[in-house]
């Protein structure tokens, strides 16, 4: 994690508390640990520039001890986007459109609710009184800890500390609400790599993303859902350190982990029932690794085939 860049529309209560809030927090655990610096920044969607923070913005954090000092609203734009690590958005919908502006930078956006235990989207004070705002400001107190463990890789507050990345094309999107509903329902860490309707879009984008991710160490399963989930198998698995499996029942799901170590699931969407969709994930995602002989075999497949043409870097 270099910087985080916390984005509401106006950029004068909920990204600005989220900042103050996100730079204190830095600097308590900065000290003792010695790790390297981050830098913290915010913007809004729709924010006038130069717009100073609320007067009740100013008060709830004065009220928590810090002094706000000059704030000025800044519009959110592509440099601002390429400069952060991470772009936490304030709601589905700010992350949605970020991410539809910025697509490069899609699997960077996240909203604080899919990566701790805050509300999915963090309610708006503006315009309420100054007890909306205490509540806009107590709820990122509570929650902002888990995302700082989590984009330091110390596992999330998700049960068993597990986070998963999950994204589907049009065709798997009704499957992945479902299954994102089941995540919610067990208190699973997760990020929605997208995509984020029945709008026809290609698979390969959203399965690269989600399989790099996990590749990458950011995450430590996948789930990806096409219409078959044939397509989705097939990106992931080109993707090097990915082993994608895809199941329709559990039998397959507890083997692709016992024996395989498969760090991806992957479904059909206008194959799998929603009830046998939850089940296959359950078990994959509760079932360990047996190793042993297994560690071996999975050892063969991650050396390759010594010709390693092409391939993905990742
Ligand atoms: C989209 O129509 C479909 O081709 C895709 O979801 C997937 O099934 C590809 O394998």
């Amino acid at each position: 994690m270099e910087s985080v860049l916390f984005v509401c529309s106006g950029n004068t209560c909920r990204s600005v508390m989220a900042e103050a809030l996100f730079r204190r927090l830095l600097r308590e655990r900065g000290q003792a640990s010695g790790r390297p610096p981050v830098l913290v920044s915010s913007a809004g969607l729709d924010a006038v520039e130069g717009a100073p923070a609320t007067e009740l913005t100013r008060q709830v954090l004065a009220e928590r001890g810090i002094d706000l000092g000059v704030h000025r609203a800044r519009p959110l734009n592509g440099s601002l986007v390429s400069e952060a690590t991470w772009i936490v958005a304030m709601t589905r919908r700010i992350r949605d459109e970020i991410r539809r502006r910025y697509p490069h930078k899609a699997d960077r956006v996240i909203t604080l609710g899919e990566v701790t235990g805050a509300p999915v989207d963090v309610p708006d004070p503006f315009g309420g009184p100054i007890g909306r705002y205490r509540e806009t400001a107590d709820l990122l107190e509570a929650h902002l800890p888990d995302l700082l463990r989590l984009l330091e890789g110390e596992g999330s507050q998700g049960r068993d500390g597990m986070r998963i990345a999950i994204g589907s094309d049009h065709a798997g999107f009704p499957l992945k609400r479902v299954l994102i509903q089941f995540l919610e329902e067990q208190g699973l860490a997760y990020q929605d790599f997208g995509a984020t309707s029945e709008a026809s879009v290609d698979y390969p984008d959203y399965g690269r993303a989600v399989a790099r991710a996990v590749a990458q160490g950011q995450f430590d399963r996948g789930i990806l859902i096409c219409g078959t989930g044939i397509g989705m198998s097939i990106v992931a698995n080109k993707v090097r350190g990915i082993r994608a499996a895809l199941c329709h029942e559990p039998y397959s799901a507890r083997m692709s982990r016992l024996h395989n170590n498969a760090n991806v699931l992957v479904l059909g969407g206008r194959i799998i029932g929603p009830e046998m969709a939850r089940e296959v994930t359950r078990v994959f995602l509760e079932t360990e690794f047996e190793g042993g002989r297994h560690q071996r075999r999975v050892e063969k497949i991650e050396a390759g085939d010594g010709e390693q043409k092409g391939g993905d870097p990742a």
